[in-house]
Formats: C-alpha cells, structure tokens, sequence
C-alpha cells in the first residue's frame, strides 16, 4: 500500500467507522490448511506470526505515516500530547485484529446469497485437547464453520497489497504470491452460524513409532469409531466451542493411564474438517507456547518483516526451537502434552498447525476465536484462554514459554504464577530484544516481582534452554545473568520517556489503523 494517502484517508475512515486496526497476515504456502491427522514428528519446516505483539515502527514508516497526516494534525498532536493508553505503551494488538466478518464480506465483495449457497461449506477443526472427569473423557471441540466467497484473483491481489509494504504481491516470487493469496482468501470468508455440526472420533493410526510425549509418545486410542453431534448450533460467526463427553469405547481411562491418547477426528459432510484430539491425562507436564518469534520467526516489532514473514513467505523455525522441542517430547515422562496458543484469529491459523505439526510435536491448539474482537476482549482473549487450560488440568504442572514482545504475555504468564504458584512449573521467555538489535520496543517485568526466581527464565538462545531439568523443576539456567529490573525495560535502546517513545507508540497504532481502513477502502 502506499502508506501516505492511504493512511490519512485511513485516519479519517476509521474515525467514522471507529475502527481501531486489522489486518491479516500470512502464512505459509501452497498448503495452507490442512491439519493433518499424523503424529508430531519433528521435521524442520517455515515460520509465520501473530498478533499480540509490539509494533515496531520503523523510522521510513513513521515519516511516511507522519506525512499523510497533514490533515489530521489536531490529532496526532492530540495522541502524542497525552498519557497513551496502555496497549500503546505495552504493546499493540496485531494486524489481524477485527477482520472483517462474513456479512461485510459478503456485501462488501458483491457475493450473491444465492452464489454463496452453491459453494461448499467448510470447517476449521482447531486440535482439541481432553480432560479426564468422573464421566469419561471430555472432549473441547471448537472451531469455525465458513464458506470461501468465488472472488476474482484481482480483487484477492488488491486485498493482499493491503498487508504488504514497499512491495505488492505481483512483484513477489510465485511460491509468496500463492501464500499470500492464500490467506487472503483464507481471511475473507463468510462465517455460517445457526449451522449444527457432526463429528466422527476414531482412534488414530499409529504414529510412525519413536514416540514423543503430548505429540510422540501418545498411543493411538483403542475402540471405535464414535459420531457426535455438537449440542449447539455454530454462533452467529460460525464459532464452535462446547467441551463434548465422549464414549469411553475402549479408550484407557485417565486415571489408568499415563499416557496422552490422540483421536483422529473428521467433521461430517467436508473434508476440510480434520483434527487430532489429544486425551490428557490429569497429571504430568503441559507446555503451554506461543508461536510468532519463539519457535517460529516473525519479527512482529518490524512491521514490514513482520507482514511479509505472515503474509507471504514460508513459515521458518527460530534457530534450533524444534530440536529442543523435540528433545523434551521424547525425554519427559509419556504424561507431557503440548498445547500451542496463538492469539492469531483463527481465519489465519491454518498454516500455523501446518507448520507446527510439521516442525514441532503434535498438540492441541488454541486460537482466537471471531467474537473477540474489540480492544477490550483483545487484550483478554489470552488470559482467558490460558485460564480455561488451567480450569481443565487442575492437576496438571504447566511450563510457559513465550517472548518479550507480547505485552499480554508479559502480564499473564506471571500472574498465573501468582494465582496458581502449585501448577505454574516454570515459565520460560525469549528476550527478543537481547538477540535482535531492531526489536527495542520496553517490555515489563513488574509482574515476575514476588515470584520465587528460580521458577523463570529469560533466555536468548534456544541453546540456553539446553540440559534444564524441566521435570524436577529446573527451569534457570544459571550461566547468563537475567537482569530482570521488574520495571518497564528497554535494555538501554529507548527511553519511554522520550518524545521518540510517544511517537512510537502511537505510530503503531496510527499504522495499523490506516492497514485496517486501507482494507475496507479497497473493499
Ligand atoms: C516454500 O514452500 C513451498 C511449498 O512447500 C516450496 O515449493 C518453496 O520452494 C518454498 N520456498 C522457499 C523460499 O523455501
Ligand atoms: C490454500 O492452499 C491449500 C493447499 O494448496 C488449499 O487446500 C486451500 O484450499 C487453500 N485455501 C484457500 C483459502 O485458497
Ligand atoms: C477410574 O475411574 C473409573 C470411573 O470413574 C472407576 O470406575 C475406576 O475404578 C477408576 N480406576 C482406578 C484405578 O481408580
Ligand atoms: C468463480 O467466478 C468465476 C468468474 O465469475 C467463474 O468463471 C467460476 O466458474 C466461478 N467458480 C465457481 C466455483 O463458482
Ligand atoms: C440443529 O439441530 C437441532 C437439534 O436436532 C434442531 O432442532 C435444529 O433445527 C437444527 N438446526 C438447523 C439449522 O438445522
Ligand atoms: C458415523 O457417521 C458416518 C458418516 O455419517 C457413518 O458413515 C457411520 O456409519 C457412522 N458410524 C457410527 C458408528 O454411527
Ligand atoms: C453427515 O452428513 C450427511 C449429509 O452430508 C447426513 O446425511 C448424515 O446424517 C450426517 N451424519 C451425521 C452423523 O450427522
Ligand atoms: C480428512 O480425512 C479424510 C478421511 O481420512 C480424508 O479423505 C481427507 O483427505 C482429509 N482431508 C485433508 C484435508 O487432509
Ligand atoms: C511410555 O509409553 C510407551 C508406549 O506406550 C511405553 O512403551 C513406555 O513403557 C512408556 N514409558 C513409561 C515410562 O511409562
Ligand atoms: C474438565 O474440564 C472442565 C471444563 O474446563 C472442568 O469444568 C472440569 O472441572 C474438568 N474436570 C476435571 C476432573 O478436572
Ligand atoms: C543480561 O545482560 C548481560 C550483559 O549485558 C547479557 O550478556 C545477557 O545476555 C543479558 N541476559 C539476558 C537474558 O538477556
Ligand atoms: C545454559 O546455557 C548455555 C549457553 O547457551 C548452554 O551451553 C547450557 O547447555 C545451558 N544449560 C545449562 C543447564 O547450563
């Protein structure tokens, strides 16, 4: 996009819209979806990202930004003179915040009700995870039920260079030109509510055998094959998400088995629909990751790099994440489980399983899903996600990983910590900024004050996390020094304080604002 007037008409429109930001990024390529129904094996792959990460603003997009803003000097005046709101300061919800919903799509592209209705119906079937209770297994399914719109490539282009910058897909190499139409169109559905949905649970193949825990070292489930209808219709975004109890049709009870069981489960009536369910039992570790810059890399704080790497280019492994990945799930007791939690919205996360399941062990997922969308529930949505995990595993010990950049992140993991000091284990962060001299964007440790220091880590290098007793409760690598302030931290790179600070700041968010009503001018 041409970030000077785009962005002042941006402005404008988002003040009468009152849209705050969107934008969807990318993935990976030609594959998109598919969540394959195989066993985590281990295998390096490509990156992607994610969205509630420090925007970054690099100095060319500020002065760009600043210079479409002629008309609205009042404005950015008005930002730059006032105490920003937090998610300025802490962090800006990512591009892909409030993307467009099915009836905007739809009126907005011109699609016809009676073209939509010929087209097939399709489901995303976000990994589930499943606790143990008196009653049997208790299985989360949740998801999304959409139909992709029959939109003309050039419509999909003009969309797509909305999340590009300095560049436009027709002058991408073809293996990024197909990502990045590929998660355009991923992006621009129109969601079916009121829509009852069927599945079918059956045990799954086995895995190809060096057994990784959570992903590797689960055991295909015994029994047959089960079908379950959801006990709700979809939500009026076709959302989906409804703990389900399932026959124990042979499957090992919880309390008589030490093992992690997977499912494979397929939607009826789309064969888009497919998942692997994981049985957890209710005790052992749960590796609760984000994905954007910690096992794959993004570069979330640099808006360009950070679009391009979503939106267009392969999904890339961060250094050697997976072989550390790779060596818990085959070293730690048969009880671990992993389960990835990205607050990408789920229309984008496709290519994130794809990746994961390709790259990392096997897990479930969570994803965010479509009725969280304003600010508010924005800044939420992973602490609510988080605590479900927990409200579903009392009993279970959990180990968080992430990075610096997520503001949501730098609050919640601690404070889990606080609320539930017998189930947080350990919590291990990515200093983005100790390795990546273009993310200076403050991050807060405040929350860590009162947490006993050897319970988390913030580490550089996926070689730092090398030989750490995970099990036992070893979660400090004590051979570099932490240097954790419990205060806003910057690192010595950047000074909130400073003017620069303010305008960094709410030049992200005037950044994203003119992505997100860029996208609706193009509609
Ligand atoms: C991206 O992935 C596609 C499909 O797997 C592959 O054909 C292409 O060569 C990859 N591109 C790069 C730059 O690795
Ligand atoms: C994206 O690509 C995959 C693999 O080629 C394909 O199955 C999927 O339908 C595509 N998605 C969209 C929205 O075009
Ligand atoms: C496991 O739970 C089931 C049902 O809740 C119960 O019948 C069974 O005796 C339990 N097994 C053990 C070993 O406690
Ligand atoms: C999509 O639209 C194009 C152009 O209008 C048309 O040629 C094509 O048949 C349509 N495809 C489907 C699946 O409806
Ligand atoms: C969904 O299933 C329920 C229960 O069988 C039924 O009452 C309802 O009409 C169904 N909804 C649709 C849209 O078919
Ligand atoms: C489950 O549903 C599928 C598809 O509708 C059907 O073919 C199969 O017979 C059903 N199985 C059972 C056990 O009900
Ligand atoms: C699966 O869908 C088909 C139609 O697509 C329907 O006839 C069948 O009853 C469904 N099966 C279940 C178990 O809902
Ligand atoms: C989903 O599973 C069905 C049944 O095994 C299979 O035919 C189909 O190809 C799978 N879909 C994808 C996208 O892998
Ligand atoms: C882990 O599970 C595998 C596969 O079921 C089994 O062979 C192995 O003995 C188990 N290990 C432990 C320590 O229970
Ligand atoms: C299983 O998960 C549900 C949903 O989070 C929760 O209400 C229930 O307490 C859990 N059961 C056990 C035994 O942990
Ligand atoms: C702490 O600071 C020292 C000295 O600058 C540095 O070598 C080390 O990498 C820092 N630790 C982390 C976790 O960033
Ligand atoms: C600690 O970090 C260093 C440097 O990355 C690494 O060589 C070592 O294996 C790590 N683990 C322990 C327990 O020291």
């Amino acid at each position: 996009m041409a970030p000077t007037r785009t962005s002042q008409r941006a402005l404008l429109l988002s003040a009468t819209l009152g849209l705050v930001n969107a934008v969807a990024l990318p993935e990976r390529t030609p594959e998109p979806a598919r969540i394959e129904v195989r066993a985590p094996i281990v295998t390096p792959a490509a990156i992607r990202f994610d969205s509630r990460h420090s925007y970054l603003e690099k100095k060319d997009i500020l002065d760009n930004i600043k210079s479409g803003l002629a008309g609205v000097e009042q404005s950015w005046a008005s930002v730059l003179g006032s105490a920003l709101p937090s998610f300025f300061t802490e962090g800006v919800p990512g591009w892909f915040e409030n993307l467009p919903t099915g009836s905007q799509v739809q009126s907005s592209l011109g699609v016809s009700s009676s073209d939509l209705a010929a087209l097939p119906t399709q489901v995303l079937n976000v990994p589930p995870y499943a606790n143990w209770t008196e009653q049997g297994w208790n299985v989360r399914l949740h998801g999304n039920v959409y139909k992709i719109p029959n939109v003309s490539q050039s419509k999909i282009d003009d969309l797509a260079n909305v999340f590009l910058i300095d560049t436009s897909v027709d002058k991408l190499p073809a293996d990024e030109q197909a990502n990045a139409r590929n998660l355009t169109r991923s992006i621009f559905i129109v969601q079916q509510g009121d829509v009852n949905v069927s599945m079918s649970l059956e045990p799954a193949p086995s895995q190809g055998g060096d057994g990784e825990p959570g992903g590797g070292n689960s055991i295909p489930a015994t029994g047959g094959v089960q079908n379950i209808t959801l006990p709700y219709e979809t939500t009026p975004e076709g959302d989906f998400d409804v703990f389900v109890p399932i026959k124990s049709n042979g499957l090992l009870r919880g309390n008589e088995t030490n093992n992690v069981q997977r499912m494979n489960v397929y939607t009826n009536g789309t064969l888009t629909g497919n998942a692997t369910a994981f049985l957890v039992p209710p005790t052992g570790i749960t590796f609760i990751s984000d994905i954007d810059d910690i096992l794959r890399v993004t570069k979330i704080w640099d808006p360009k790099e950070g679009l391009i790497n979503s939106f267009a280019k392969n999904f890339t492994q961060w250094m050697n994440m997976p072989s550390i990945y790779g060596n818990w799930s085959r070293t730690l007791p048969n009880n671990t489980h992993f389960h990835y939690l990205t607050t990408t919205p789920e229309q984008a996360t496709r290519n994130y399983m794809d990746f994961i399941y390709k790259t990392y062990p096997g897990g479930s997922f969570d994803t965010r899903p479509l009725n969280f969308s304003d600010i508010k529930a924005t800044l939420s949505i992973r602490m609510f996600l988080l605590q479900k995990v927990f409200a579903t595993f009392p009993t279970r010990k959990f180990v968080l990983v992430a990075d610096t950049s997520n503001s949501d992140v730098m609050s919640d993991y601690p404070q889990l910590a606080h609320d539930f000091p017998n189930q947080v284990q350990c919590i291990l962060l990515r200093n983005t900024s100790a390795t990546d001299s273009s993310m200076w964007f403050p991050y807060n440790t405040e929350g860590f004050k009162g947490l006993n220091n050897k319970s988390y880590m913030f580490f550089r290098t996926p070689d730092d996390l090398t030989n750490l007793d995970i099990a036992a409760g070893q979660c400090l690598n004590t051979t570099f020094a932490q240097n954790v302030t419990f205060d806003r931290q910057t690192d010595g790179r950047f000074s909130l304080r400073s003017a620069g600070g303010k305008l960094q700041g709410s030049a992200t968010v005037s950044f994203i604002v003119a992505l997100v009503a860029a996208m609706f001018m193009t509609l």
